[in-house]
């Protein structure tokens, strides 16, 4: 499978520990938000909009989802896009019951593929990621961190003209919450996308989600 890690590889036990909490969430809720840990549908397709301000929708192009979980993107694309059925769209997740799901909802759609990895294996013209930064689970920050990296490099090289990706903010009063999230300040993956991947970078804020941002990286002109 495409993206497997072998078993003594330093972020193998990392994604199977996201593969059995987001398999379990799919497992008990089915298709839905909360079956891919997402509170409502409002904010889900709110983050599907930001997401999609990397993409310019008027011409057709082809889209890689990273961790697309049931393909709820589509959904938000078929109602919101005229240009919708056009676009070739890969759906990539690591949890073989999301795409199980996934595939179950789609199948009839054209030009749409899933696939059970942690990475995808065509350059597409645009990728997003919605929420996969986010539960870090019990992993040491470090481990995380060098997972997003990895992540991040993934999408910049299957990118032609651009990602996009979403993280949580620290909290506005300065605690530090739940310890199984992953906050981060918008300053340090801008850094890192800019200076280690090379790209130009906009950061969106203030859409309504207050502890919540997008990162937006397209390649140097
Ligand atoms: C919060 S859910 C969001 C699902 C979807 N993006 C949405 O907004 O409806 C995150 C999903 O990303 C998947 N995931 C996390 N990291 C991934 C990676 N590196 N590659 C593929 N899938 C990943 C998880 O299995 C989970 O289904």
């Amino acid at each position: 499978m495409t993206g497997r890690l072998s078993a003594d590889h330093p972020l193998a036990a990392l994604y199977a520990g996201i593969d059995r909490y987001y398999s379990r969430k799919v497992n008990i809720h089915g298709p839905t938000p909360a079956g891919v840990d997402w509170p409502c549908l409002p904010t889900q397709e709110l983050r599907f909009e930001q997401l999609l301000r990397v993409c310019g929708l008027q011409t057709p192009f082809s889209l890689n989802d990273i961790g697309c979980g049931y393909g709820a993107l589509l959904a938000f694309l078929d109602k919101r896009h005229t240009q919708a059925a056009r676009i070739n769209y890969l759906g990539v997740d690591l949890s073989a019951a999301m795409v199980a799901q996934a595939r179950l909802l789609w199948h009839q759609r054209p030009l749409t593929e899933f696939l059970a990895a942690n990475t995808s294996p065509r350059v597409a013209d645009y990728s997003v990621a919605s929420g996969i930064f986010n539960v870090k689970l019990d992993q040491p920050r470090a481990l995380w961190e060098s997972f997003i990296a990895r992540t991040l490099a993934d999408l910049h090289r299957n990118s032609r003209a651009g990602f996009a990706v979403n993280f949580l903010a620290p909290l506005a009063g300065g605690g530090t919450g739940p310890p199984e999230l992953y906050r981060v300040a918008p300053q340090h993956w801008q850094r890192h996308c800019e200076h280690a991947l090379g790209a130009r970078v906009e950061v969106l804020q203030g859409y309504g989600l207050p502890d919540e941002y997008t990162v937006i990286a397209r390649p140097p002109r």
